[in-house]
C-alpha cells in the first residue's frame, strides 16, 4: 500500500522509497543505516552538503528573532535586504535588483512575468512570445511548464500557455526565423546555461553569444534560466559570468541556500528596473506570501558565507575536472558512449542496451547516487564532496558498467 505522502515525478501506485533519515557532508543515510555518496547533491542544490551545523545555528538564530514577515507594501526585513544586495552584487548586474521567490517554477514564472510587464512598460505590449529550447527544464507551473523542452512533462495538463515556441536544442537558424517571422511579438529567449535536467547539455560554442545578438538586435530580452548553474556549480557565482554572456534576466534557487530552506529569485538588469521604476505610482502586482521570507533568507546567507569561506567556487571547478577525467577513462574503456558536461556538472551516455535506470539501481546497491535521465547518467555533487569520493562513484561507475 503506498503511504499518505504523493510522492512528486514518482508513479503514484508505488510503494517503497528509500527512507533517507540523515546526512553528512557528502553522505547520507537510510533507515537501514545504509550509507551513500550522493552524488547529484539531492536534486541538483546541495552545493556545502548535508548536516551544516552553521545552517542550524543561522536558521536557529534567526526563528528566535523574527521567523517570518511578509514583504508586500509597507514592510520589509533586513534579512530579505541583505540577501537582495549580496545576490546582486554577485551577479552580472550589481547595480540591479532582486525578486525574491521560493522555488525555482515561481523565479521562471516570475521572470516570464517580468518580461513580459517590460514591454507593456515600454510601450511593446504585443511583445509576449517566449522562445525556448528543447530539453530545457524550467519547472512545472504553467509558466515553466509552457516553456519546457521535455515533452512528457508537457503532456496530460490542458492547454498549455499561449505565446510560447520550444525550438530545437541547438538550432540557431530556428530562433533566426522565429525572430523574423514574428519581429515585434517576442518577449524573451529562455535558456539555461547548461542544460541540466534535461540531460547535462552544455551549450555549443557560440551558441549563447549569438542568442545574446538576436536579443539585442531585435529588442528582446534574455533570461537566462538559473536554478541549476547558479550558485557556484559552474565554478562562478552565475553560468552567465562562466560563459561571459549577460543576460538580462536571471533565475536562480536550490543553490541559493543549498536546499537547507526553500528560496529563489530573479535578478532584473538596471535597465528592467528603470521601466519598472519610472512610474512612481506604478504598482508591481506580483508577489509570494514567502517572497523575502527572513529564516530562508538567512539560511542563503550563511550559506553564501559558506561558498566563499570554503572556497567552494573554486573547489566545483576541480571537481569536475576529476568528474571528466575520470570519465574520459570510462569512454576509452568503452564502457560509456559519450560524457558531456561543465564545472561540476556531468552526465555519462550508456552504451546502446544498457539501461540508465537499471545502472542507477546497481550503483544505489554500491552506496552511490546518481540521477538518470533518457539514456544518460548524471552526477552533480555536493561541492564539498572530496577527492576519495569522487573516485568512489567514478569506480562505483567501472564496476556497475563492466560486463
Ligand atoms: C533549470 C531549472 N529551472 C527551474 C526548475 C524548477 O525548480 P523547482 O523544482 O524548485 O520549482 C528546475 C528544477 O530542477 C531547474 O533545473
Amino acid at each position: 500500500m503506498p503511504t499518505a505522502l504523493l510522492h512528486p515525478f514518482a508513479k503514484p501506485a508505488k510503494d517503497g522509497f528509500i527512507n533517507i533519515v540523515r546526512g553528512e557532508g557528502a553522505l547520507v543515510f537510510d533507515d537501514t543505516g545504509k550509507q551513500y555518496i550522493d552524488g547529484i547533491a539531492s536534486l541538483w542544490y546541495t552545493q556545502i552538503g548535508h548536516g551544516r551545523t552553521e545552517m542550524a545555528d543561522a536558521i536557529a538564530d534567526q526563528v528566535r528573532t523574527l521567523e517570518a514577515y511578509n514583504c508586500f507594501d509597507p514592510y520589509t526585513n533586513p534579512r530579505a535586504e541583505e540577501l537582495a544586495s549580496a545576490v546582486a552584487a554577485r551577479s552580472p548586474h550589481p547595480d540591479g535588483r532582486v525578486f525574491l521567490t521560493c522555488s525555482g517554477s515561481e523565479s521562471v514564472d516570475s521572470a516570464i512575468k517580468l518580461a513580459r510587464l517590460f514591454h507593456v512598460l515600454n510601450g511593446n505590449p504585443e511583445r509576449v512570445r517566449i522562445i525556448s529550447r528543447d530539453r530545457g527544464y524550467h519547472g512545472v507551473t504553467y509558466g515553466g511548464m509552457s516553456a519546457q523542452g521535455l515533452p512528457p512533462n508537457r503532456e496530460g495538463w490542458g492547454q498549455l500557455l499561449s505565446g510560447f515556441d520550444v525550438v530545437p536544442q541547438h538550432d540557431l537558424g530556428a530562433v533566426e526565423k522565429l525572430f523574423a517571422d514574428r519581429p515585434g511579438e517576442i518577449a524573451a529567449v529562455l535558456t539555461e546555461p547548461v542544460q541540466g535536467a534535461g540531460g547535462v547539455f552544455p551549450p555549443q560554442p557560440g551558441y549563447l553569444e549569438a542568442l545574446r545578438e538576436l536579443c539585442t538586435a531585435h529588442g528582446a530580452l534574455l533570461i537566462f534560466d538559473e536554478v541549476v548553474c547558479g550558485f557556484g556549480r559552474l565554478g562562478t557565482w552565475f553560468g552567465a559570468q562562466h560563459f561571459g554572456i549577460t543576460p538580462d534576466l536571471l533565475t536562480f534557487a536550490k543553490g541559493v541556500t543549498s536546499g537547507y530552506l526553500p528560496l529563489g529569485g530573479v535578478v532584473l538588469s538596471r535597465t528592467i528596473c528603470d521601466a519598472l521604476e519610472a512610474d512612481p505610482d506604478f504598482i508591481l502586482r506580483h508577489g509570494f506570501t514567502y517572497s523575502g521570507h527572513p529564516t530562508a533568507c538567512a539560511a542563503a546567507l550563511r550559506n553564501l558565507r559558506l561558498i566563499d569561506e570554503e572556497g567552494l567556487l573554486a573547489r566545483a571547478v576541480h571537481i569536475g575536472e576529476r568528474l571528466r577525467d575520470g570519465l574520459t577513462h570510462l569512454f576509452h574503456e568503452g564502457l560509456i558512449r559519450e560524457f558531456r558536461g561543465a564545472g561540476a556538472v556531468w552526465a555519462a551516455r550508456m552504451n546502446e542496451g544498457v539501461s540508465a535506470a537499471d545502472a542507477r539501481m546497481k550503483l544505489l546497491d554500491l552506496g552511490v547516487i546518481a540521477r538518470p535521465i533518457g539514456d544518460a547518467l548524471a552526477l552533480c555533487p555536493p561541492l564539498v564532496i572530496t577527492d576519495a569520493q569522487i573516485d568512489e562513484c567514478l569506480a562505483a561507475l567501472q564496476t556497475v558498467l563492466s560486463p
